[in-house]
């Protein structure tokens, strides 16, 4: 299970599903709600990215969790959860999630470092640099950084188009 609010989806997000999948038969990505966060973009939206996303990955399925990640991987009969860290900071504030989901479910959190070359990216830094009309396209899976510019309400900067 690779829970996360994916608002949006990232090639950092990308790359620890691939990894997980190196790891797991199946993987099931389950797009949810942070209520520590607000999103910009609807849930149904970034479950129609990430899936669009992982199109070609087999042995990937994208859910939407509008309850508890602990029933969702109870449903789905999950044997971890798999996170990506991308510094100590990310293990700060992923800890408290995998001993209340292990409390809550008897899952275990699995955490994965992703490739250093991507740890710049998080949905937050690209929502910024997109907001003030920076070039997102090589830090987001195709199609997704137009609906951001979008949801943004940005004109699209032409140096960044492909
Ligand atoms: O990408 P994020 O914002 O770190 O993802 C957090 C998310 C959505 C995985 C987390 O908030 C979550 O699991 N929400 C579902 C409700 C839940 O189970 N909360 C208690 C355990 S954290």
């Amino acid at each position: 299970m690779c829970p996360g609010s994916f608002d949006p989806v990232t090639e950092g997000h990308l790359d620890i599903v691939r990894r997980a999948r190196t790891l797991f038969d199946q993987v099931v990505v389950a797009v949810g709600v942070n209520v520590t966060k607000s999103a910009l973009l609807p849930p149904t939206q970034r479950v129609e990215m990430f899936a669009r996303a992982t199109a070609s990955m087999s042995g990937v399925r994208v859910v939407r969790m509008s309850g508890l990640l602990a029933d969702l991987c109870r449903d789905e009969g999950a044997s971890a959860i798999v996170k990506g860290l991308r510094g100590g900071a990310d293990f700060d504030s992923e800890q408290p999630m995998a001993l209340m989901n292990r409390h809550l479910s008897g899952v275990e959190t699995v955490f994965i470092t992703g490739d250093p070359g991507l740890s710049h990216i998080s949905s937050s830094m690209v929502k910024d640099v997109a907001g003030h009309g920076g070039p997102i396209y090589d830090l987001v899976p195709e199609g997704v950084a137009d609906a951001v510019y979008h949801a943004l309400d940005i004109n699209v900067p032409k140096e960044g188009v492909r």
